[in-house]
């Protein structure tokens, strides 16, 4: 059988650390020739996240700039992927999610004439402007993409609205493929304040914020809430490992600065950030990924938005949208601090995001389209 020629392409630390289990379920069977390909709209993020996961890219555009926008990713991105489908000829691209990296690619390939895949296909709030540009980028990539990755049966039901029902698989979300690579009961971090703040005994509060729509007014109302938090509750840690944007970081100084219980920490690499995770009281996240990862370790999550394109958790009790107001957030996290029952209510693991097997599943339903292989189970039956 001729190798499947398979381009991994992604950009940004989520896509690559969600990727990254991917890569080397291609990257370790025979049946596939699998490259990766950076682009680098992050830069730092992304190779701490290639180092942590032993990952080397075939293929390296750099193109993050301080500031940049996204006509300017998005025109790097598609002119950079030409050349490197010219080079490597691959049968089928893979891209993920939908950062402006992804949608750039996905339609890169599309104009070189390949077959396009999307993995973490089907994900929607139905808002075309909420995320801002996400739900766009995977709207658009969902249009373009040839074979489709969907986590859960709730992102098919999604596809299915958009009559794309041909080639769809319920594969799981390969991030609970990565939890797998990261997460030990007895992980010692690397980080001295990451060991002081997990051996105190004292409750941990994990922040993270960087969403664009939330620039400005909506994080800064998060930050008052949370600062007035750290001020009630001084028995508690919390802690925020700052995305590098300036626009977050600087209002982030501003108004959390100098509060002995408040950490703002850099971004932290993958395996210390699951690990603080799991050590964690409560998490706070206007993240994507967080909301998925911190009901897979069992811990209740505070969405700082006013919507969500991932509502199996909120179904399932452990995730609330707290939205961006600051007496919402304030109110919803002092429960939680304080009311043990409400706090052991949200405070179970489950999985409706995937069982660690993502990645296998993928390599299978790929071998099914271009090889006539058989599909995988879907993850859930
Ligand atoms: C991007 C994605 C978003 C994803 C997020 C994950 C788009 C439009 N947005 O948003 O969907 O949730 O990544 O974090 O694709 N920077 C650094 N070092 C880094 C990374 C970023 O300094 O390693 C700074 C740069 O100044 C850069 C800025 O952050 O200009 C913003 O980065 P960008 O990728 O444009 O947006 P994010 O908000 O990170
Ligand atoms: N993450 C990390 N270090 C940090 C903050 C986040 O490794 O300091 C991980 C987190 O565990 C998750 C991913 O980065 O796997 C989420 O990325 P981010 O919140 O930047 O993007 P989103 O998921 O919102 O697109």
């Amino acid at each position: 059988m001729e190798r499947l020629k398979v381009l991994l392409v992604f950009g940004t630390r989520p896509e690559a650390i969600k990727m990254a289990p991917l890569a080397k379920e291609l990257q370790g069977r025979p049946e596939f020739l699998c490259k990766i390909c950076v682009t680098a709209q992050h830069r730092g993020m992304l190779d701490t996240v290639m180092e942590n996961f032993g990952l080397a890219a075939d293929y390296d555009f750099d193109i993050m700039k301080k500031g940049q926008t996204l006509c300017g990713i998005t025109s790097r991105v598609i002119e950079k992927m030409e050349e490197v489908i010219a080079d490597f000829r691959p049968e089928v691209v893979l891209v993920h999610g939908d950062t402006t990296t992804t949608m750039s690619a996905a339609i890169a390939a599309f104009y070189c004439g390949c077959e396009v895949g999307h993995v973490e296909a089907g994900l929607r709030t139905g808002d075309k402007c909420s995320p801002f540009p996400e739900e766009l980028n995977r709207l658009v990539t969902g249009d373009v993409a040839n074979i489709h990755f969907a986590p859960t049966e709730n992102n098919v039901k999604n596809l299915a609205r958009e009559n794309i029902t041909k080639q769809v698989f319920i594969t799981g979300n390969t991030v609970i493929d990565a939890l797998r690579y990261t997460v030990r009961p007895d992980y010692r971090f690397e980080s001295p304040v990451l060991r002081e703040v997990t051996a105190d005994g004292r409750r941990l509060v994990l922040l993270t914020a960087h969403r664009r729509e939330n620039l400005g007014e909506p994080h800064r109302a998060i930050f008052r809430a949370v600062k007035r938090l750290a001020e009630e509750y001084p028995e508690v840690n919390f802690v925020y490992p700052v995305h590098p944007n300036p626009r977050v970081s600087e209002p982030a100084h501003e108004i959390l600065a100098g509060l002995p219980n408040v950490w703002l920490i850099d971004p932290l690499d993958t395996a210390e950030m699951h690990n603080l995770m799991d050590r964690a009281y409560l998490i706070m996240t206007d993240s994507g990924g967080l909301q998925e990862e911190g009901p897979a370790l069992g811990k209740p999550v505070l969405v700082l938005r006013t919507e969500t394109e991932r509502p199996e958790a909120v179904a399932a009790g452990t995730v609330k949208i707290s939205g961006v107001a600051e007496d919402a957030v304030y109110r919803d996290a002092r429960e939680l601090l304080d009311d043990a029952e409400a706090y052991r209510e949200m405070a179970h693991a489950v999985n409706p995001y995937g069982d660690g097997e993502a990645s296998r599943r993928i390599a299978e339903a790929l071998l099914a389209v271009y090889r006539g292989g058989k599909a995988p189970e879907p993850f859930g039956a």
